[in-house]
């Protein structure tokens, strides 16, 4: 009995950690192929008018992005791409690239 409620625990577990990941390396995948182009495979942008990414505190990426999507923040580059991205999906991002080292 007390093995089936540990292995009941164990398995859930798992699922979550799983769960979690996936989410990152969805995250992960977008920025490659969706932000790479223009903020850096590093999140860190080559082109001196397009803002580095990196270490940016994650709210504020998250509702510049938000902003971009329901029109608040108007940009030719920004607004549509931000349009095809759900909540979840914003969170994601702004996550990943808060979590990546900040350029000099
Ligand atoms: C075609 C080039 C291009 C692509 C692709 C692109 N961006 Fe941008 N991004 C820009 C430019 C240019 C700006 C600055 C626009 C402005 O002046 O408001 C910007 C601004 C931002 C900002 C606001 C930064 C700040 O400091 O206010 C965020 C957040 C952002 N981009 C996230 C993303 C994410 C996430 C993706 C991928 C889903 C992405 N961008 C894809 C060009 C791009």
């Amino acid at each position: 009995m007390k093995s089936t409620i540990i292995i009941a625990t164990a398995v859930a577990a798992l699922g979550l950690s799983l769960g979690a990941s996936a989410a990152d390396q969805n995250a992960a995948e977008k920025a490659k192929t969706l932000c790479a182009g223009c903020h850096g495979p590093n999140g860190l942008s080559v082109n001196p008018l397009w803002p580095n990414l990196a270490g940016q505190k994650a709210d504020y990426l998250q509702k510049a992005m938000r902003d971009y999507k329901n029109g608040t923040r108007n940009d030719p580059l920004m607004s549509p791409i931000s349009g095809t991205l759900n909540e979840s999906e914003l969170a994601g991002l702004a996550a990943y690239y808060a979590a990546l080292p900040a350029g000099g």
